[in-house]
C-alpha cells in the first residue's frame, strides 16, 4: 500500500526552470520578469518554448503585442534579479532599483540579460488560453550560450548552475550521467 496522502487540488508541484523573460513594450521600453511555466516541444523539424502567463502582467501584454520575448535561463548568481522582477510589475512604473546590463538579441528585436549563460530568442507561433492565462508557443529562432561552455557533448547543467523552482528556489545537485549509462551498469 502507498504511504501518500490526498491533498486536494489546490496545490501544484511541477520541478521548473527560471528564465527571466525580456520584452520591449510598444514604446521600446524594455522589461524582465520572471515566469517559470516554461517547457518545450517539437515541431516538425525544430524546438519550440511554451511559455505560460496568468493574468494582465506587462510581460504579458507585450508579448500579445510585439510576438517576440527572449527567455534568459536562471543561474544562482541571478536570484536578485528574480525577486525584483517578480515582485514589481511594470504596469505599476520602471524596474530600475536593481542594475543590470543587456544587449538586443543577435537574430530578434528582444532584450537579452548579459548575465545569463543560456538565452533563447522567440517569437510567437501559437497563442492558446485558458481561463485567465495564455500559453505561448514559440518558434526558437536563435540559442546564444556562455562563451566557456562547451555542449558538443550534450548538456551538463551543473555548468550552468540553474535555479530550480517548486514554490522555493534550489539548486541542482549531481551530474547523474547520460541516457544508457544505467541500462550499461546493469
Ligand atoms: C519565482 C517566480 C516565478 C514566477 N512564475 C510565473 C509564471 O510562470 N507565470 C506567470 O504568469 N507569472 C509568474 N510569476 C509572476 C511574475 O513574474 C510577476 O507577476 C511580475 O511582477 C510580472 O512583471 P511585469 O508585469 O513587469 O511583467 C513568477 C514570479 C516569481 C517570483
Amino acid at each position: 500500500m502507498s504511504k501518500r496522502k490526498s491533498m486536494g487540488i489546490q496545490h501544484s508541484m511541477c520541478v521548473q526552470p527560471v528564465f527571466l523573460i525580456g520584452t520591449y513594450d510598444e514604446d521600446g521600453n524594455v522589461n524582465f520578469a520572471p515566469i517559470t511555466w516554461v517547457s518545450v516541444t517539437w515541431d516538425t523539424d525544430h524546438f519550440m518554448l511554451v511559455i505560460s502567463m496568468f493574468g494582465s502582467k506587462k510581460t504579458k501584454l507585450n508579448v500579445i503585442k510585439t510576438k517576440q520575448l527572449s527567455a534568459n535561463l536562471v543561474s544562482t548568481n541571478m536570484l536578485y534579479l528574480v525577486d525584483y522582477f517578480g515582485s514589481n510589475s511594470r504596469n505599476k512604473g520602471i524596474k530600475d532599483k536593481k542594475s543590470y546590463d543587456y544587449s538586443n538579441g543577435e537574430v530578434l528585436h528582444v532584450p537579452t540579460l548579459d548575465l545569463s549563460k543560456w538565452v533563447y530568442e522567440c517569437e510567437v507561433k501559437k497563442t492558446v488560453q485558458t481561463g485567465d492565462s495564455h500559453t505561448f508557443f514559440c518558434d526558437i529562432k536563435n540559442v546564444q550560450i556562455d562563451n566557456y561552455i562547451d555542449i558538443s557533448d550534450g548538456i551538463d547543467l551543473t555548468l550552468f548552475d540553474p535555479v530550480v523552482y517548486s514554490g522555493h528556489y534550489h539548486s541542482i545537485g549531481k551530474h547523474l550521467g547520460k541516457i544508457g549509462d544505467y541500462i550499461k551498469a546493469d
